[in-house]
């Protein structure tokens, strides 16, 4: 009984977080496009070369889910 109540928790778990392959809306998005699908308005993508000639690229973030 309490494995059949653990395993309804667990399922409707995963059904609540969309974790069942497919069903993830995250899947295909950029780092961009989640941050602005978990509520932040504004997130900006800038780039930088190492010395050594290495492209980075890094993802700011400036406020925060309330845009404060
Ligand atoms: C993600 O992209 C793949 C390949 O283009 C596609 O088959 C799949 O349906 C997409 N998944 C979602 C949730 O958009």
């Amino acid at each position: 009984m309490l494995s059949v109540l653990f395993l309804v928790l667990f399922v409707n778990l995963r059904l609540a977080y969309g974790l069942d392959s497919g069903h993830d809306p995250e899947i295909n998005m950029t780092t961009i496009q989640m941050a602005q699908w978990w509520g932040y308005k504004e997130a900006n993508i800038v780039y930088a070369q190492t010395e050594d000639g290495y492209l980075l690229e890094m993802h700011h973030i400036p406020y925060g889910r309330n845009g404060k």
